[in-house]
């Protein structure tokens, strides 16, 4: 006779709603069949985990896997090497690829390219562009789709809806969640000389200053409540834009980055240099603090790692021609749970935070949480170990992390995709992954 469940995780602690409990889960075929106390004899398979804390896969809704287009910078394959092996089950890819994402035969050729190679599930955001928005409402429905990104102010590649009228037809053509880099462009044309003029990065927070960030997301609260749409804010970087967004909880759910919540202005950018360059730029203490109250207070919804990687020899160009962006999705986790066991939150929080919180923004169906029918999908970490995060952990192609060095406390030890273990003490498996579903599409 059949047994009842294919695989039955024991002896660890397990975050569930009700919060941290010492149960089995049950796995059968792709999905969670059984929490409690359960049979020696009812599984296949036991996977004994002493000493480890189960959580719901983490989802990392904000990655740049480069695939089209900057395949020496990342694919596909080796951005969801990087996830498993960092704890990530899930990820949300950005369309700033070339060419951009912003047709259906682009997402199709994007998910092709997963198919077999992927070892997260995952889907892809479409780029609104002036020249798509009637297309947008048909784009955001097909399978595979994550939602909407719209660039108000210019950053890696060439997306850009600059106006708000623009921004108006984008949000009143769409129902799924539109995602935005809010920076202001007209500001950051008038003060890129004071990039150039000063040539170090240093410089970038005070051309992209936190005015550049507070007039665009303030723009964007305007246009949404005008419109009735909610609007999903990527990388929020400022005290300002943090104090306007817990007044319109009810227009815009908040993402913030490990790297903003972890790395201070002006120390990141001399230890660092153009290592620590992004948009929006990493900021002083003032606006880390900030970042801080707003996890606790409730104001952020989701930790997305915005992974995005350049070349060492990219890098290096002299600032500002050298490019934006720091990678992520491997060390999103272990520096969190660092975060979590220096007491800066709580590992609740986190499980908000990276599965609830984007499965509930994003609409994802059957993940987010462990509970009987939904996707097994599992990070499974050791909140005790201590381990430094070494160059040769990386899997990323561009092959470099400003956390390199770093010791961290808490890290990923299994890795588990709907059932199937596809990471295990730093070995890496099959890549199973699939394209994630959402509520709404087919
Ligand atoms: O720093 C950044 N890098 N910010 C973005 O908005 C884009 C990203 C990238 O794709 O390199
Ligand atoms: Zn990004």
């Amino acid at each position: 006779m059949k047994a009842e469940f294919d695989l039955v995780l024991r002896d660890a602690i397990v975050m569930t709603p009700n919060g941290r409990e010492a149960i089995d889960i049950g796995i059968r075929g792709e999905r969670i069949a059984g929490l409690g106390s359960l049979a020696e004899e009812s599984s296949e398979k036991t996977l004994r985990l002493p000493g480890l804390t189960v959580l719901p896969g983490v989802i990392d809704s904000h990655v740049h896997f480069r695939e089209p287009g900057f395949i020496h910078k990342e694919d596909i394959e080796t951005g969801t090497q990087a996830a498993v092996l960092g704890g990530v089950t899930t990820v949300l890819e950005m369309p700033n690829t070339s060419p951009p994402t912003t047709s259906a035969g682009d997402l199709q050729d994007k998910l092709a390219r997963a198919h077999g190679r992927a070892y997260t599930d995952h889907a892809f955001f479409v780029g609104a562009t002036v020249d798509n928005i009637e297309e947008l409402f048909k784009l955001e429905q097909l399978r595979g789709c994550a939602g909407v990104k719209v660039f108000m102010g210019s950053s890696t590649g060439s997306l850009l809806v600059e106006d708000d009228a623009t921004l108006e037809r984008v949000l009143m053509a769409t129902q799924r969640r539109v995602v935005v880099h809010a920076e202001h462009e007209p500001r950051l044309k008038a003060r890129k000389r004071k990039a150039e003029s000063m040539g170090h990065p240093r410089a970038h927070p005070e051309w992209r200053d936190w005015e550049t960030a507070l007039t665009a997301t303030k723009r964007l609260l305007a246009i949404a409540s005008k419109t009735g749409r909610c609007v999903h804010v990527l990388h929020v970087s400022t005290a300002e834009e943090l104090e306007v967004l817990s007044r319109h909880r009810d227009l815009a759910t908040v993402e913030v980055t490990p790297q903003h919540l972890t790395l201070r202005a002006p120390e990141c950018y001399e230890k660092h240099g153009t290592f620590a360059q992004m948009n929006p730029p990493l900021r002083d203490g003032k606006h880390g603090d900030a970042l801080w109250k707003a996890v606790r207070e409730g104001v952020v919804d989701v930790i997305g790692s915005d992974h995005a990687p350049h070349t060492i020899d990219e890098k290096k160009r002299p600032y500002p021609s050298s490019p934006s962006g720091i990678p992520g999705v491997q060390t999103l986790v272990p520096l969190m749970l660092d975060h979590v066991n220096a007491g800066r939150l709580t590992l609740e929080r986190f499980v908000d935070l990276t599965s609830a919180g984007p499965a509930r923004v994003f609409g994802i169906s059957g993940k987010g949480r462990i509970a009987v029918g939904y996707d097994a999908d599992l990070t499974i970490v050791d909140m005790n170990k201590k381990q430094r995060i070494e160059q040769n952990w990386l899997a990323s192609r561009c092959g470099w992390s400003p956390f390199e060095g770093k010791i961290v406390q808490g890290w990923p030890r299994v890795t588990i995709v709907r059932g199937r273990v596809v990471m295990r003490d730093n070995q890496i498996h099959v890549p199973i992954g699939r394209s994630a579903r959402f509520c709404g599409t087919l």
